[in-house]
């Protein structure tokens, strides 16, 4: 059967910056606080009109460069489309000149990058694509509430690419099983209530009886227990279906949600810090962008090198859970 291998990988952050001291100019918050309860102190974010789609297509473009160019299908992983309608993919396409090939976006918040790797996989699988440009893109700030401390802090903007191509399962770069999961029965924990069609067939969103209900909420405590679990079960099993123990994994790459989370997942996984790859103190947690962008800046500054056997999990709203295997390959990220 035929398997996805990583041919090139793409990263892109807005130049614009939020640093723990300007949140502290304007909430009542301090830099200690952040620091020690997320291990974040600097995120990037989009310039007023920018959006998902101007991140996505500087990360593609830079991953289509690092593969040698050429893609099938193009798939967005995101929380935070341009519209509504249209969907996202299909503008990023144009925008990288790649035509009218299939382009869709997919949405599984947090987990999306991960869902997008198992949609590939099976696309490639079967024949139907060959070259697959999966993005993981998100301006996460423009939803969340500028006043509200307890999520303002946690969020940046940034978008990972990779293009993922037909190949043998003993390549380096290639996919391993991916496992994932969800619980609608949690729904509750991290939502954005208003904007979607149960708040738009109750009244115009104009008229929404608290303005503040069309941001994201997350119960942050509730979320970080079920996060360390399902990110460690899911772990777990993503090892045993590759045929490796937990000794075999080189590097982890976890969903950078929060420093402690990831201190926990990799506590119960005995994987100590040296397997770890972060960069949750320079990005903070970008939703469907965390993965790539940790694989993509990890390669690019050593961390993550060809041969390295990693283990990617993720976590977000749903919820919906997730984690795979990869070789990393020898390739020149972008
Ligand atoms: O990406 C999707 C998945 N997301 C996650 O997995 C995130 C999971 N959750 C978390 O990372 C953590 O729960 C948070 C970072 C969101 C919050 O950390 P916590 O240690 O769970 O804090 P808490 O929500 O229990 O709040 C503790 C205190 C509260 O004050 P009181 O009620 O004890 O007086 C909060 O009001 O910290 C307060 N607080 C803050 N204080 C200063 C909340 N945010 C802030 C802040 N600065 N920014």
């Amino acid at each position: 059967m035929r398997s996805a291998v990583i041919a090139g990988a793409g990263v892109h952050l807005p130049p614009k910056l939020v640093t723990n001291e300007d949140l502290c100019a304007r909430l009542d918050t301090s830099d200690e606080w952040i620091r020690s309860r997320t291990g974040m102190s600097v995120r990037h974010v989009v310039e007023p009109g920018g959006a998902t789609s101007d991140l996505a297509v500087e990360a593609g473009r830079r991953a289509l460069e690092s593969a040698g160019g050429g893609a099938d299908l193009v798939v967005l992983a995101t929380t935070t489309p341009d519209h509504q309608v249209p969907p996202t993919a299909p503008d990023i396409t144009h925008r990288l000149g790649l035509g009218t090939i299939p382009s869709f976006d997919l949405s599984a918040a947090c987990a999306g990058f991960l869902y997008g790797l198992s949609t590939v996989a099976a696309l490639i699988a079967t024949g139907t694509a060959d070259r697959v440009l999966l993005i993981g893109a998100d301006a996460f700030t423009t939803m969340v509430d500028p006043d509200d401390r307890g999520t303002v802090v946690l969020f940046g903007d940034a978008a990972g690419a990779l293009l993922l191509r037909a190949g043998e399962a003993d390549e380096p770069g290639a996919l391993g099983k991916v496992v994932l999961g969800s619980d609608g029965s949690l729904a509750g924990l991290i939502q954005v209530p208003a904007g979607g069609s149960r708040s738009r067939s109750a009244g115009p969103v104009t008229k929404l009886a608290d303005p503040a209900e069309a941001y994201f909420k997350m119960n942050g405590r509730e979320t970080f227990r079920h996060a360390v679990q399902r990110m460690s079960q899911a772990s777990r099993a993503a090892v045993a279906a590759a045929g490796w123990s937990l000794d075999d994994v080189d590097r982890l790459c976890a969903h950078q949600a929060n420093a402690r989370i990831l201190s926990a997942v990799a506590d119960e996984l005995g994987l100590f810090e040296d397997r770890q790859l972060s960069n949750i103190a320079e990005v903070g947690n970008t939703a469907a962008a965390s993965l790539p962008t940790l694989l993509a800046m990890s390669a690019a500054d050593g961390t993550l090198k060809p041969g390295h056997r990693v283990l990617l999990t993720a976590f977000g709203g749903g919820l919906s859970w997730g984690a795979a295997t990869l070789t990393w390959p020898d390739v020149e990220v972008g």
